[in-house]
């Protein structure tokens, strides 16, 4: 028990999380992006807008702190990345109801993508080789179908959708009143984040730590080894969704035992130099409303009710290893926003609402700071 709680606390903690800052009640600035109305069973009042507020600020005060005088500001969460890749998705809506042809499942059509793989530690020389949370964020190119982001005038036809995935079919928090718990838990230390580490731990109904430490004890010898999942849901017409991309490549990579610390970029672009792979996409509608209430981000949605239905694939070409590493700088200046998808596949419940209000202005601040224009690199090169 100990150990699990020294592990939390050491190694994993902030991992698109939560920032190093303080938890302060000054009013947050910026105007905040607007939230859609409410549907299918979703709260949010002005109580969650407040706490959404509250912990954008944390964001912003910790990414001021954390960035030494005259260093290049890099993202909070997910900052360390091991390369981002040409990829193309494909849809393939066959096996999907009518109804949930919608957005990107509309029509059975192929999308240039870039992809960037990262560690969720605001630490980015951490080494890759010490428990991590993985995440993939991709960029889709030219889509025939306007975001929410666009929709709601913060993105100007950008004609672009993002994932932004990780290695976790659940997200550890389960929503922003329970953020806002973990956020306080923050603000006062090692104690009191050890405090909600235990509390989490005794409490049968809070599935925090299992699902972190199923998440950083996952071996990576490869990015592309592995799966990574939409952890929350996304609105698939008249229901909720859950995503994930598993992963094609069938002979999976060790950890080396005295590991580069950046070992996991040299493994990707190295295997892309002489060959491609691919990953499934696949999507899983949400046929238990009841019990996958989507206000609980912790929640497993059971196959058995609710099977994963395979609605496409995501290749990843064979790639020039040099082409990678000359892409280095544009994945730093890039950014993902699960918001930068159409209004019938947005991003839902109160986690996710959060992320509106965090990730536009984290990135409008992180590129502002290193002098990139908003919303940063968006075209497919
Ligand atoms: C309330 C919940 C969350 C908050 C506040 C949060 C916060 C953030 C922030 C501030 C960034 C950096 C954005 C930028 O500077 O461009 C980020 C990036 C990221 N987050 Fe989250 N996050 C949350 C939930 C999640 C979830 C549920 C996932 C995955 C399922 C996720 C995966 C990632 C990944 C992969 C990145 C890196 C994206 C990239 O490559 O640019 N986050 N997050």
């Amino acid at each position: 028990m100990k150990s699990i709680i020294i592990f939390l606390i050491t190694t994993l903690i902030f991992s698109c999380s939560g920032p190093n800052g303080n938890r302060k009640t000054a009013s947050a600035e910026g105007v905040s992006e607007e939230q859609p109305p409410t549907e299918q069973g979703e709260v949010w009042s002005a109580k969650e807008m407040h706490g959404a507020r509250l912990i954008r600020e944390q964001f912003r005060n910790a990414l001021n702190t954390s960035t030494p005088e005259g260093a290049e500001m890099k993202r909070d969460a997910h900052p360390k990345h091991h390369g981002c890749v040409k990829a193309k998705l494909t849809i393939e809506n066959s096996k999907l109801k009518d109804e949930y042809k919608v957005g990107l499942y509309k029509n059975n059509s192929s999308y240039n993508a870039l992809v960037r793989f990262s560690n969720g530690d605001p630490n980015h020389k951490k080494a890759d080789a010490k428990s991590d949370v993985r995440g993939m964020a991709i960029k889709l190119f030219d889509v025939p179908y306007t975001s929410y982001l666009e929709e709601t005038g913060v993105d100007e036809n950008l004609n672009v959708h993002d994932f932004v995935f990780m290695n976790s079919s659940e997200f550890f928090i389960k929503d922003p009143k329970h953020y806002g718990k973990f956020m306080d838990s923050v603000e006062s230390g090692g104690f009191g984040l050890a405090f909600f580490a235990i509390g989490a731990f005794l409490n049968p109904k809070d599935k925090f730590v299992t699902i972190l430490r199923k998440a950083f004890a996952m071996k990576v010898g490869n990015p592309l080894d592995i799966d990574y999942h939409s952890a929350t849901p996304y609105k698939l017409g008249p229901t909720s969704s859950k995503m994930k991309f598993v992963s094609c490549k069938k002979t999976k990579e060790k950890v080396p035992k005295h590991a580069p610390d950046n070992f996991l970029r040299n493994r990707l672009a190295h295997y892309l130099d002489k060959q491609g792979t691919c990953f499934d996409f696949y999507i899983q509608p949400n046929n238990d409303k009841k019990r996958n209430n989507i206000e609980n981000a912790q929640v497993k949605w059971k196959t058995r009710k609710s099977p994963f239905i395979k609605v496409g694939r995501l290749e990843v070409p064979k790639q020039p290893k040099k082409e990678v590493i000359a892409r280095d700088q544009t994945c730093q200046d890039m950014s993902f926003n699960p918001w930068r998808a159409p209004s019938e596949n947005r991003p839902m419940g109160g986690v996710n609402r959060i992320r509106l209000e965090v990730y536009v202005k984290q990135a409008k601040m992180r590129q502002n700071y290193n002098s990139v224009e908003y919303p940063g690199p968006s075209e497919f090169k």
